[in-house]
């Protein structure tokens, strides 16, 4: 095999080359495979799980749900399937849960765990342990469940109950993560578990919990959207087809946009719309972005993404679109750096809790290749100039797999390479991202 279709050294390089073009599988969404894993286990009985994201951050999903008791095997073509305990049927894992870098997977779990009345433990790599975990254990413990940590961080431990109490909450933060772990706790509680989102986040949960059977209502209130679970259902195993992920296609859609001469297509890329601010961003940018073949599969909308190169102009992004386009911000912020004129982003205090502070890395990283970028608490200015940047950087990917794929795309026609210190991070969530970008002609390679 070929190595370098696989990251299989740390550092990445990438440089100008000719035009981008072809067709391009995305793997699957991150998000709709950590729920889908995590349904199918609550669910009785077997499901087949098909397209799921086979990277770093799912897997620890599922090593997770097997140490709780969780029978999921990959079968023939890449079809998981996932022997489901029901509601109420997991056990005690042996030793302390790993998770790795996925914050999707310590928030949700945390939400699952707090609903057993056994002790668990979760942990993380040096960037999760740094990530606030506040958010999900305020709600959680009004529901009836302990936990022990220091500073609300991973390490924690979760001491649930089995006897949760329903929760009506008002979410103080626009997280579909912290959604998801009331959703998840409220399901092992009797009764209705009520949340108010005043800003609408990606719906993943939701909708798959309806597609599994539950009890769940969503309705648009003057203050934001109610969503009502009710405890305690029977959910019934379903096939899923994950989609391909929107968030990881971005890379590629930016980097057709910005190549010249490019045209990519992408099939089967999931167009939720709480997923979409990225593309109505860059489509309002000057972008050609097309969707044909609009249809649906388990759930979720998805459709055939063709993308072609155009000059782009500033935009000013406002604060309530973020949650629609949150991790997204770093490869469109490298758009910006070669549209013309000043581009805003607004209201993006919250990436400074992703994988990394992704404000500050996306603002030191335009810098050391040559753009003008303006940084404070909750807001980026990036001047662009309709020229390529200078480039000739060396990121440092902090554990954040967004930030290297991001600045690997600007390497693409900055005037100099731009390098990733060490892409392993990219597994996380796009795996063979190397091999992918170069099949359609990007010139990346690792420095074998
Ligand atoms: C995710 C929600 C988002 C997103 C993350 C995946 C999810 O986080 O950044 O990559 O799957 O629910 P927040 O909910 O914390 O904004």
């Amino acid at each position: 095999m070929n190595e370098l279709n696989h990251i299989d050294k740390n550092k990445i390089i990438s440089r100008q080359g000719g035009s981008l073009t072809g067709s391009l599988i995305i793997p699957g969404d991150k998000s709709i495979s950590h729920r889908a894993l995590i349904l199918a286990s609550l669910s009785i009985g077997e499901t087949e799980i098909s397209g799921l994201l086979e990277g770093e951050d799912v897997f620890r999903t599922a090593d997770a749900l097997r140490d709780l008791g969780v029978i999921i095997v990959r079968g023939s073509n890449a079809k998981w399937k996932v022997n489901g305990v029901g509601i109420g049927g997991l056990s005690n894992s042996e030793g302390v849960i790993d998770l790795g870098n996925s914050g999707t997977s310590a928030r949700l779990l945390t939400g699952i765990l707090a609903g057993y009345g056994f002790q668990s433990i979760l942990t993380g790599d040096s960037s999760l342990i740094t990530r606030p975990m506040d958010r999900v254990i305020n709600p959680l413990r009004q529901m009836g469940a302990t936990f022990h940590s220091n500073n609300e961080k991973l390490p924690l431990t979760i001491i649930g109950s089995d006897n949760l109490m329903p929760l009506n909450y008002d979410l103080p933060v626009a997280s579909a993560q912290v959604k998801s772990a009331i959703l998840l706790a409220g399901l092992h509680a009797p009764g209705e578990t009520s949340i108010i989102e005043p800003t609408i986040t990606r719906d993943h949960t939701e909708r798959m919990l309806k597609y599994f059977g539950a009890d769940i209502q969503l309705e648009d209130k003057k203050n934001g959207r109610l969503i009502k679970v009710r405890g305690q259902p029977e959910l019934k195993p379903s096939p899923i087809l994950v989609p391909s992920d929107p968030s990881s296609a971005a890379f590629p859609t930016v980097a057709a946009t910005l190549v010249p001469d490019s045209e990519v297509i992408m099939p089967r890329v999931c167009i939720n719309p709480t997923r979409m601010g990225f593309y109505t961003t860059l489509s309002e940018m000057g972008a050609s972005i097309r969707w044909i073949n609009k249809r649906t599969e388990s759930g979720e909308p998805i459709a055939d993404l063709i993308v072609k190169s155009s000059r782009l102009n500033c935009i000013e992004v406002p604060a309530d679109r973020a949650p629609l386009m949150i991790d997204e911000f770093p490869v469109l912020a490298m758009a910006a750096a070669c549209a013309k004129g000043k581009t805003v982003f607004n209201g993006i205090g919250e990436l400074r809790h992703k994988e990394s502070d992704r404000l500050s890395a996306i603002a030191e990283g335009l810098k050391n290749s040559g753009v003008k970028v303006e940084e404070s608490e909750e807001e980026l200015i990036i001047y662009g100039d309709h020229v390529p940047p200078e480039g000739g950087s060396r990121i440092f990917s902090s554990l954040d797999h967004r930030i290297a794929m991001s600045f690997l795309v600007l390497g693409l026609v900055s005037e100099q390479p731009i390098s990733i210190d060490d892409g392993r991070t990219i597994e996380t969530s796009f795996p063979n991202f190397v091999g992918l970008m170069r099949s359609i002609g990007a010139n990346i390679i690792t420095d074998a």
